[in-house]
């Protein structure tokens, strides 16, 4: 998500993306500003570029030599909001308050080949230079095409922590179904929380994944998920399961 994505603390908007696709070719940016499809200069560092990942001012600069419009990206409600949230300046990210707009997809085509992006601005009000989990290969989003593909939402640090989409692809390599894989890794953000002596309250992530025979799943920690399925029978919103009831 670019435009309309929440500025960090500074005002800015800064947005992260990634894309990998059935030949395991990667390609992320992250910290990017002014860039309404982050999407696809990720996709450009993936095909145009001996690269996998650009960060901040050279991936400004790598999108618009590719011919990408500079924009300011900060829309009229999000910057009154910000303006809002200066008063007090308290950086407290929490569960299901709408703090940020992932969006995270995964798919298998007619040839039977899995492929996934992943793009966000982040947690509103994050600060400056932040970057979460959704331009991360193996974190935010992670396609092996032999065995399934995941991608995540919620609190992208708990994501990178466990290293979440690889874990899920990992676990459903071992015979876990999509539904199963998400869920051990969502127990495994739990029980690391809990270690931590962190409240569990605070943390929403959630995981969507699919595998090479078209099955899918999804787990959160908490309520307030839920995915689109689009597949021969039509469209499908599903409200996604979770742990803490
Ligand atoms: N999952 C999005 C982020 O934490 O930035």
């Amino acid at each position: 998500m670019g435009y309309g994505g929440r500025p960090d603390r500074d005002g800015r908007v800064t947005l992260d993306a990634c894309i990998m696709d059935e030949f395991s070719n990667i390609g992320s940016v992250a910290c990017l500003e002014h860039i309404k499809h982050p999407i696809s200069v990720a996709r450009m560092v993936m095909e145009k570029t001996p690269h996998v990942m650009l960060v901040g001012e050279g991936a400004l600069q790598f999108a618009i030599a590719q011919g990408f419009k500079k924009e300011n990206l900060l829309v009229e409600a999000s910057e009154k909001e910000w303006k809002e949230w200066l008063k007090t300046s308290e950086y407290l990210p929490k569960a299901n308050i709408e703090n940020h707009d992932t969006i995270g997809m995964i798919a298998l085509d007619a040839h039977g080949n899995l492929s996934g992006a992943c793009t966000t601005s982040g947690m509103a009000f994050k600060m400056h230079g932040r970057v979460g989990d959704s331009p991360i290969i193996g974190a935010g989003l992670y396609v092996d095409n032999e065995i399934g593909a995941a991608t995540a939402t919620g609190h992208g640090e708990e994501v990178i922590r466990i290293t979440g989409c690889h874990l899920v692809v990992e676990l459903m390599r071992q015979g876990k179904s999509p539904q199963k894989a998400c869920e051990e890794a969502v127990m495994r953000i739990v029980k690391l929380t809990k270690n931590r002596g962190k409240n569990l309250k605070d943390i929403q992530v959630g995981f969507i994944a699919l595998n090479k025979k078209g099955e899918y799943g999804s787990y959160c920690v908490q309520g307030g998920f839920n995915y689109a399925v689009h597949d021969a029978t039509g469209n499908k919103l599903i409200d996604a399961n979770y742990f803490l009831k």
